[in-house]
């Protein structure tokens, strides 16, 4: 007799060893894709035909089409991330497909990337790990040559003040920065607890040494960082993004970037996602790129595989997901 139990379909391996991918295999008749990469999209359509749950990441993308080939009997989506813009969740919520996600838990480990990853444009780490590898060692031209910039005395941005926001705060006061800025929908009672003070858009704009985006991707987002806001910013500004790539016009930071507006950029999102090996952002000598894997600590990845387990395996059984998401 054929596997009984719920079909459930993951677009990437997720933790082969972890407790989220053993519950799945145990609760139900669980298949992962076996590339190495974003499932293509036709593949994608195929192998979700017949699902009653579905694992996905971003930017997998979970509309109307999908939503059509994977057919009415499909329950359940987790999502392996606290983001939601890859689904369509006004579609899903129409059809009764509950969505559940990954908030919260990957908090540290994506404020401990932003740290590592100012670090790394502030003190030009890929130029210099460039130089070594190809023979530029000892070639010193004079001795500012690959110095950067300190955060001590530094005047922080931080653009969406939420959990990750905050949490990347508190690490980077450690390294006494002359002040924090932060921008969110307005004040923050919590923002008092590491001295962070509120801007308006444009303060922080005008003000920020080293601006870091932590905002979610929203219509209010989109593009936000264009040619009008790098214009705004000091020509020596560090620009960190870790949210999500759609927040930049990145054709804007491009000509930022080569034209001095600000001084360097790091990203670890990109439009799309991965980047094509030829997109001209990566011949740049100050942009910094990295393929979104801020929250990929081994302890994370496997909370956040777990949680999507327990959210996967409670929407088939119709009960109470750990995080659901609510429209
Ligand atoms: C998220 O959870 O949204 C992160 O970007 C990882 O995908």
């Amino acid at each position: 007799m054929g596997d009984t139990r719920p079909f459930v379909f993951a677009t990437r391996g997720i933790p082969p060893d972890g407790r989220g991918a053993d519950m799945l295999r145990e609760s139900c008749n669980f298949h992962v894709w076996g590339g190495n990469s974003v499932m293509p999209r036709e593949e994608m359509l195929e192998a979700v035909r017949g699902v009653e749950g579905l694992l996905v990441f971003p930017p997998d993308r979970v509309d109307r089409e999908l939503l059509d080939a994977a057919g009415p009997q499909l329950k359940v989506i987790g999502t392996m991330s606290a983001g939601l813009e890859h689904i369509d969740l006004e579609e899903c919520a129409k059809r009764g497909v509950l969505i559940g996600y990954t908030p919260g838990i990957l908090t540290d480990s994506v404020a401990e990337f932003n740290v590592a990853l100012t670090l790394a444009v502030c003190r030009r780490i890929k130029e210099g790990i460039d130089a070594v590898i190809n023979g530029g060692w000892g070639r010193w031209e004079n001795a500012l040559y690959l110095s950067g910039i300190e955060i001590k005395e530094s005047v922080i941005g931080i653009a969406g003040f939420g959990r990750i926001g905050f949490a990347t705060a508190k690490r980077l006061k450690a390294f006494e920065p002359s002040k924090i800025l932060y921008w969110d929908v307005g004040p923050l009672e919590y923002a008092k607890d590491v001295g962070a003070e509120f801007a308006v858009f444009e303060e922080l704009l005008q003000n920020s040494d080293i601006l870091i985006v932590c905002v979610s991707l929203t219509d209010g987002t989109r593009g936000l960082f264009n040619t009008e806001a790098f214009k705004k910013m000091k020509r020596s500004t560090i620009f960190i993004n870790t949210s999500r790539g759609a927040v930049i016009n990145q054709d804007d930071l491009y000509t930022a970037l080569t034209t001095g507006q600000i001084r360097a950029a790091g990203l670890d999102v990109t439009t799309p996602e991965p980047l094509p090996r030829d997109s001209p952002l990566l011949s740049l000598p100050n942009c910094t790129i990295s393929p979104h894997m801020a929250s990929a600590s081994e302890i994370t990845r496997n909370a956040m595989a777990e949680l999507t387990a327990q959210n996967i395996i409670a929407g088939l059984k119709g009960e109470k997901m750990p995080a659901p998401v609510c429209v």
